[in-house]
């Protein structure tokens, strides 16, 4: 029977996938990544499945010699080292769809509320204060919009955007003028998004050519007050050029579901209690910069996280790990 280890597991993650699995396979679950440190628990692993915050680095992964499949519960899959699994002849899926309204929603989440200041009410209202003073917003009804990456999750920020009666431009390295077409947008070149968008918001993946795709050399070019939103991944943006544009009011507001320190700052309780690098004091320190500003929103990497995409997250694990069992694997990441 083969032996499969889910990592980063919630108790509701576990009872589905138990229901799923039970009695076809050997389980295991542990709710904390899979990282260098507790490699051992997967030693006798023929498959992981693990979500964003393991690091299946080729350090991690050359101490797994039993494990032949890693299946990521997500979309993203810049946590993997790829190019190691196939040397290793590890299988590598991911779940490709499942939350594309889902993100798409959040981010409208994040751009409401900065536009008309939710989140100061909401600190205001909570201390009894109910003075609208200051909190005047603006309308995002005949704006315009800049997304990065107009795949699955950026054609539905583009729906919903239409929806709004925004203008839409989009930059991606792949035009598809059917979509452009039937939605309503324009493609344009990334330099002209920054200097033409109100609201910026990023729904590219994370890769070595993404790496820092805004940075200090570009900044420049975003129109003054943009609002800048990130749903996608940290690294897209060089944290210098987000912290500059901010202070310096280039961006208007940040909302930002992803950071860089992500997952270091999830243990900032800790700290007091054990060794700190200097690594975890820089992202804490950042972190707590960004938060400081009455005009960034920050969530815990929760974009996803509705009941519906939870599920067809969890369905999709399964019927991943199951192909894989019989033979023939389904959503390759290559
Ligand atoms: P997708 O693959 O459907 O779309 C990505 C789009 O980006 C594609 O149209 C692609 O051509 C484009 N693209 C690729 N390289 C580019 C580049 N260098 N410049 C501009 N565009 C480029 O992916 P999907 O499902 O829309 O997800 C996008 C990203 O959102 C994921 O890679 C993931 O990192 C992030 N994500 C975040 C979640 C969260 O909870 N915060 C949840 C799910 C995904």
């Amino acid at each position: 029977m083969l032996k499969i280890n889910f990592y980063e597991v919630t108790p509701t993650d576990k009872r589905f996938l138990n229901k799923a699995l039970r009695g076809r396979f050997q389980l295991g679950f542990f709710p904390e990544p899979l990282t260098a440190k507790n490699v051992a628990t997967a030693r006798n692993a023929d498959i992981v499945s693990v979500f964003i915050y393991s690091v299946l680095d080729k350090g991690t992964l050359s101490k797994l010699p039993r494990l032949r499949c890693v299946a990521t519960r997500s979309t993203g899959f810049n946590h993997i080292d790829l190019k190691y699994a196939a040397a290793k002849k590890i299988t590598v899926c991911n779940v490709p769809y499942y939350g594309e309204n889902t993100v798409a929603e959040h981010t409208f989440g994040l751009i409401l509320a900065l536009s008309r200041n939710i989140h100061k009410a909401y600190v205001r209202t909570v201390r009894n204060n109910f003075s609208p003073e200051g909190l005047e917003g603006w309308d995002i009804k005949g704006k315009n919009l800049g997304v990065i990456g107009a795949g699955g999750i950026g054609s539905h920020v583009i729906k919903i955007a239409k929806g709004f009666g925004m203008n839409v431009i989009a930059y991606d390295v792949r035009r598809n003028h059917f979509l452009e077409e039937v939605l309503g947008f324009r493609y344009v070149a990334l330099d002209e998004l920054l200097g033409k968008s109100d609201i910026i918001s990023l729904h590219c993946p994370y890769n070595k050519t993404t790496h820092h795709l805004i940075n200090m050399k570009n900044i420049g070019l975003v129109k003054k007050g943009a609002l800048f939103i990130n749903t996608a991944r940290a690294g897209l943006i060089e944290t210098e050029a987000l912290h500059y544009a901010l202070e310096s009011g280039i961006f208007g507001g940040a909302g930002l579901d992803v950071f860089e320190g992500e997952d270091l700052v999830k243990e900032e309780n800790q700290m007091l209690t054990r060794n700190v690098s200097v690594e975890h004091l820089k992202a804490v320190l950042e972190k707590n910069i960004l938060l400081n500003r009455e005009n960034v929103i920050m969530t815990p990497h929760i974009a996803f996280d509705s009941v519906e995409a939870v599920e067809r997250i969890l369905q999709t694990t399964v019927d991943n790990i199951s192909s894989f069992a019989t033979g023939s694997p389904a959503n390759l990441v290559r």
